[in-house]
């Protein structure tokens, strides 16, 4: 992963934001040796600061992977709260799903099993918070959806806006990514930065985050 900042204003920040817990550690390395993407620990460490700004009562995820941003999210979930996580992968899903009994929170997440873009009709909003970590090529389709099922004032988390430096043309001399889905993340971008219904904030965290409230009236 390039660095998007200085590495060493990256390396004093990371290490104010300190490590991850040993469990999260854990299962951010098997994802590792497995090529499964997870969250980076500084994103990590801002779901945690979202989530918990809000005590949110109802999260959404696209995109479970092994449960790295899922244990985040849910830890920080009110009394009686539950996170909804949608995967593809019923293998991903079955391992994410171990990981969330051994962090305590297997009470507090449904792993939903399937394609994100008919699940996402499946599920009733309102919720507090939804994270887009699913496939690029949904971005852009799932944007009127996840914002109607948000509440107003809720937040939309969209990881891997940077794509690796491949969205700044010229950035890296070898593109990791293809032309095709570099174009779809940079519209994607350009769409959170242009809709009314939202308001977003692009930073520079692990592969990039937007982060977009929700207006009231958002709902599509
Ligand atoms: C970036 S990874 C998620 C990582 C996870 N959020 C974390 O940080 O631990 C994206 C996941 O979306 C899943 N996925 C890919 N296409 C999907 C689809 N069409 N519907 C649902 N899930 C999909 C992949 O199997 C993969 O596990």
């Amino acid at each position: 992963m390039p660095e998007f900042v200085h590495i060493a204003v990256q390396d004093y920040l990371s290490a104010l934001n300190g490590p991850e817990d040993g469990l999260l550690q854990e299962v951010r390395a098997r994802a590792l040796a497995d090529g499964v993407p997870a969250i980076s620990p500084d994103t990590g460490r801002l779901l945690d600061v979202l989530a918990a700004s809000s005590a949110p009562g109802r999260i959404l995820e696209i995109g479970t992977g092994y449960g790295s941003s899922g244990m985040h999210l849910a830890s920080a979930l009110a009394p009686g709260g539950m996170l909804f996580t949608i995967e593809r992968d019923p293998a991903r899903a079955a391992i994410a799903r171990q990981h969330f009994e051994r962090a305590g929170l297997a009470s507090r997440v449904s792993v939903m099993v399937g394609e994100a873009a008919r699940l996402v009709h499946k599920v009733a909003g309102p919720f507090d918070l939804i994270l887009q970590d699913g496939p690029k090529d949904l971005y852009e389709p799932l944007l009127d959806r996840l914002v109607g099922l948000l509440r107003p004032g809720g937040v939309l988390v969209s990881d891997n806006i940077l794509w690796q430096g491949d969205v700044m043309p010229g950035f890296r001399s070898e593109p990791a990514h293809s032309a095709e889905s570099s174009a779809i993340i940079s519209r994607y971008s350009q769409r959170l930065a242009a809709d009314p219904r939202l308001s977003t904030v692009f930073l520079p965290v692990g592969d990039g985050v937007a982060v977009s409230a929700r207006r009231d009236g958002g709902a599509s």
